[in-house]
This record gives C-alpha cells, structure tokens and sequence, in this order.
C-alpha cells in the first residue's frame, strides 16, 4: 500500500532513498516524502505526486546527510495532501517516522497525546507514532525502550521507520513487509528488496514482531519483548535485477512481453512439492481455492480445469468474503491461496479463518519471502520475477501454469501438458500489435465494454475486464456468454462495443450465435479467435491450440489492448489512478 525505506551508511542518503522509493513506486504513488538526520537536526521534504514530479518540483534529492527515511503513499487516512504525505515529525521535530499498515486505535491515541500537549500536523493515523515515539524517549532516553513502550501501545498492522535526532533509524514489523540490506556502503530497511537492489544483494528478514535499530556502527534486531534476536544473511536472487524497464517504455508492456518465457519457470524449482501437493489435494476431503482480484480469477479457472479434467469438486472463495461466509473448512480440507504478492491483507485473513479450523494452506505465490508463504504448509513458487505494473498480467499466466501443471498430475498426465508449447503459441500473440493499437484507437472514447466468453472462457472474460476497468477507467464488465439473454442484452446498442473470446472449441457455435444476437442490437464485436467471421467488426486472431489450453493464449491480447488503450487516454498503465500493487490493508 505504502513504501517505506531507511538508509544509514556513507553515501549521501537522499538520493539512495529517491532512487529507491521510484523503484517501489507501484506500492502506492499519491504522495511522497522523505527526511534527513544533517547538523543535528531533521530535515524534510514532501509533496503530493509521484516521486519524479515531486522531486523535480522540491528537489527532495538535495536534502543533505547520510541518515534517512522515506516513502511513498497510497492513502487510508486523510486526503492526497502534502500535510498527510509522509514523513511526519514529532510535534519536537526531534523524531521522523514513514508508516506503512493502519493504526487501529489512533484516535484514542492522539486524544492522549493531545492531552499531554502533543501537537498535531495531519489527518494521518500513522502521525501518532511519531508523538508516542518522542513521549517515550522523552521518558527513557533510549530508542529501544522508546521502541518498545511505542509497539506495546499500537493496535494494528504496521510497518514503520523512525530517525531520531541522535543520528539513530528504527524500524518495525507487525503483520507489514520489512527487510533489511545489508550494503558495503550502509545498511537499508524497506518494505521490498527493490529499494535497495541497485546497492546490495545481502539481506536480512526481520520476522513479524521484531524491531531493530541501526546507527553507523551496526545493528541490532530483536523481538517485541525485547529479546535480541539474530537472522541469518540471505542472498537475494538475482532476478532482481530485472526489475528495470530497459528498453519498454513501461513495465506493463514488458510484464505482458515477459509471459512466454514467464510461464516455463512457474513453479519449475518446486516440482516435488507439485506431486506432494498433487497427492494432498487427492486426499483432502474438501479442497478450496482462494485469492483476490487477479489471483481469484486464476481460482475461477482452477475451478473450471481441475472439475474438467481432474473430476475433482473444489470450491472458489473470493478472499475478502470468506470472514462473512458461512465456510466447511476443518481438519481434512485443504485451502489453496493465490497472491502475487504474498502480502494481500485479504488473503491472509481468510488463510487465517481456515487455519483456526485446522485446514492445511498450499499457497502459489510470487514472493517466496512473503506472509502467505510463512503461514502455508507448502508453497509453490510462480518465480516470474518483480512484477512492478500495478495490474497483474505475468503473475497470472504464471499461476495458470501452476494450476495447469496441478492439474494434469492430478490426472494422470490426461492434458499431455507441453508449457514449451504453450509458450511458443503465446509468443506468437505478441509479434505484431498493430491491429490491438488500431482497436485502442476505437475504444478511446468508449464508457462501456463487455467481454462474453463461455465454460473457461469466462473467468478469462472477467480478468480481461478487470485488466481493462484498471488501465483504462473505462467500465467493462465480464458476461457468460448464456447469461446474456437473462438481462445484460438490454444494455446492448450501438455505443458499446463487446468483446467475445470466441477459440474454435467447444463453446464455438454458442458463442458465435451469442456474437450474432449482440451484433443484432448494434454494437460492435471485437472478435478474439483463430477463425474469423463476418459478424465480428474487428478480429483479433489468435493462434490455434488444444482445448484446455486458450485460457493461457487468449488474455494476451486482452491485456495488449488494455495497455493500448490506456496510452491512447493518456492515463499511466504503470501505475492506473487510486490503486496500489500490493493491498496490505483491509
Ligand atoms: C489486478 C490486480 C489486483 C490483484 C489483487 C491481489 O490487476 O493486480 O486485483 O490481483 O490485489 O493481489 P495478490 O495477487 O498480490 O494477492
């Protein structure tokens, strides 16, 4: 939701904490900030935008010193403002601190604050910690008591980072990413490795409910009840460093251009844990499949494929509405979870729920090192790399290719599964977009767009509509293809345009006839299929493959046109308006 990052060390930390937060930029991009420790005082520097026009504008690079923190933000609490914008000072300004998560019980605590002459600046949540944060140390004159007097009053999920004016940066983690870098020039905390990547490959991940605190002559860690704590030093991957744009002019469009390659390494390192998890699912009694947005419509198709072909009953919950379901879950089922990021507020809630009832967690995520990751039995790696453009496109053939490769043990290889295959077909889906930029020329000025699909097809409907709801602004809305006379036919006339995804497969002839009754009310048909027809104003050929297999090939075009149209209004595919890459709170 928010990024936050500290840096101590012998470079000039402005621009280290720039460069970082522009390359976590995806977790939140309506605001940014950052504050230095120089000649014994705290410097800062903040405004609303992205980090580039910001620091364009108030030069937030220049601020002098090599001790600092920053952040950008996606708001919760209080408007897009530059005063809500992290950092907040202490009504002294003798402490900063950058936040990440919600502060549950911040009225309560501010009313105290207030009440003891503490003043405040913003509408934030997050701003209590730094008063209580200079309270504390008012009292002990000790940053880790200070640190753990503060922790022991928050009620919430956080992660934050606090500059004290001796010189000193702490950070904490309740239920928020935070990791630790550990650089030849410095040390780093940050809510992802991407904002330190350029400078360091040694990390250290802090377990939930630890703290540590940092000055130029090491670091210490330790737990929320004040035991020292020690981590051992990992080597990130280097597939980090494909977290650069390089020649793209986006990373959505380099995200899309990365899937044929993306999809051979899902869960590639893992294969063991796919017949372990193969075996589980055989045995659970009841087997659930959960995740957000994307990830839930990767679910969808789980659902479709192993009820297909695997003759398996499994249920699809939309993670956000387990804690309001009624729910089987118990000893002898099992729950699939499904997230990118591994750090999906809702997700984890829901993995929680079935815990308590003693199911056993499979996760399939993108971010090994996340909570989802921690709190599953086993999980099964997507290894498709940083996926930085806010809405997922890699992330979801890789977990396709996952379900997929699941799929076909559970069946005794009855696909004849070849993900080389599949690959090479996807690539052939992104070798000219010349006929996608001329439809995104069409749709620029559309308000409403339906994507009708059949069987299979129609989660794929509902993630092009999502693709295209986030990149474009533009309402669409996924339809099974039946369903159309039971209603959404009245919507249809000549200002709409419908997308049908049509392969030449066993929902074929339907939804032609489907294509046919639309076409009949005035609207245009955008035709996504390896068979052209006349009632399709528009035809987006896609190359043939075996039947189960289009769910893989036929999004991509999908998302080639959401990326398409969204430059052709001008609207940042990047980083669309009022979202964040990695939804940490409820
Ligand atoms: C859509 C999108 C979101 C995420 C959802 C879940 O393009 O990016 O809908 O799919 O927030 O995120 P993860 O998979 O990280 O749990």
């Amino acid at each position: 939701m928010c990024s936050i990052i500290g840096y101590i060390g012998s470079d000039k930390a402005a621009p280290v904490l720039v460069q970082g937060l522009k390359r976590m930029e995806y977790r939140g991009y309506d605001s940014v900030g950052i504050a230095t420790f120089s000649d014994n005082q705290i410097l800062i520097k903040k405004g609303v935008g992205k980090v580039d026009q910001v620091n364009s504008t108030s030069k937030l690079d220049t601020l002098s010193g090599n001790i600092g923190i920053g952040h950008t933000r996606w708001a919760t609490h209080g408007g897009v403002t530059s005063a809500n914008a992290h950092p907040h000072s202490s009504s002294s300004s003798k402490i900063a601190i950058v936040h990440n998560g919600i502060i549950d019980n911040f009225t309560e605590l501010k009313k105290d604050l207030q009440q003891k002459g503490f003043l405040f600046k913003s509408e934030t949540d997050s701003e209590v910690i730094a008063n209580l944060l200079q309270y504390e140390f008012d009292q002990t004159k000790n940053v880790k008591q200070s640190m753990l007097q503060t922790i022991g009053q928050l009620v919430g999920n956080y992660s934050f980072v606090a500059v004290f004016n001796d010189g000193m940066i702490a950070a904490a983690r309740f239920h928020e990413p935070l990791i630790v870098g550990i650089g030849k020039e410095g040390y780093f905390v940050s809510s992802d490795v991407l904002g330190f990547v350029g400078h360091t490959d040694q990390v250290i991940y802090p377990d939930n409910r630890e703290f540590v605190i940092i000055n130029t002559r090491g670091i210490q860690m330790f737990d929320f009840d004040g035991n020292p704590v020690r981590h051992q030093i990992t080597k990130i991957s280097k597939e980090f460093a494909d977290s650069y744009k390089g020649e793209y002019a986006h990373y959505t469009i380099k995200e899309i251009s990365e899937q044929p390659g993306t999809i051979l390494k899902a869960g590639h390192n893992t294969k063991i844990e796919l017949d372990l998890v193969a075996n589980l699912i055989k045995q659970a009694k009841n087997i659930f499949i959960t995740g957000s947005g994307t990830s839930y419509n990767a679910a969808l198709v789980a659902k479709h494929i192993f009820s297909k072909y695997a003759k398996l009953k499994i249920e699809s919950l939309i993670s956000s509405e387990i804690p309001y379901s009624p729910n089987f879950f118990d000893n002898q089922s099992i729950l699939i979870a499904l997230s990118q990021s591994g750090e999906s507020a809702d997700v984890l809630e829901s993995v929680n729920i079935a815990q308590n009832d003693g199911t056993k967690i499979i996760s399939i995520v993108n971010m090994m090192t996340s909570s989802l990751a921690n709190m599953s039995s086993i999980s099964i790696g997507l290894n498709c790399g940083p996926e930085i453009g806010v809405a997922a496109t890699k992330s979801f053939t890789s977990q396709l290719a996952v379900l997929y490769q699941l799929t076909d043990k559970l069946c005794g290889n009855c696909l004849g599964l070849d993900l080389n295959e599949i690959s090479q077909t996807m690539s052939k889906t992104l070798l000219d977009h010349s006929k996608i930029i001329d439809i995104a020329k069409q749709l620029k000025n559309v308000s409403d767009i339906y994507i009708l699909g059949r069987g299979i097809h129609y989660p794929i409907a509902c993630e092009a509509s999502l693709k295209i709801k986030e990149l474009t602004y533009i309402h669409a809305e996924g339809l099974p293809g039946g369903e159309l006379k039971h209603g959404p036919l009245a919507l249809m006339d000549s200002n709409v345009y419908v997308i049908i995804i049509n392969p030449y497969d066993s929902t074929y002839a339907n939804t032609l006839t489907s294509a046919h009754e639309i076409k009949a009310r005035g609207a245009k048909i955008i035709g996504i299929s390896d068979k052209p027809s006349d009632v399709y104003d528009f035809w987006v050929q896609i190359p043939t493959i075996g039947e189960a297999f289009y769910s893989l090939i036929e999004i991509i075009p999908i998302q080639l046109l959401a990326y398409y149209t969204a430059l052709e209004k001008n609207a940042d595919p990047d980083y669309p308006r009022n979202l964040a890459k990695s939804v940490t709170v409820k």
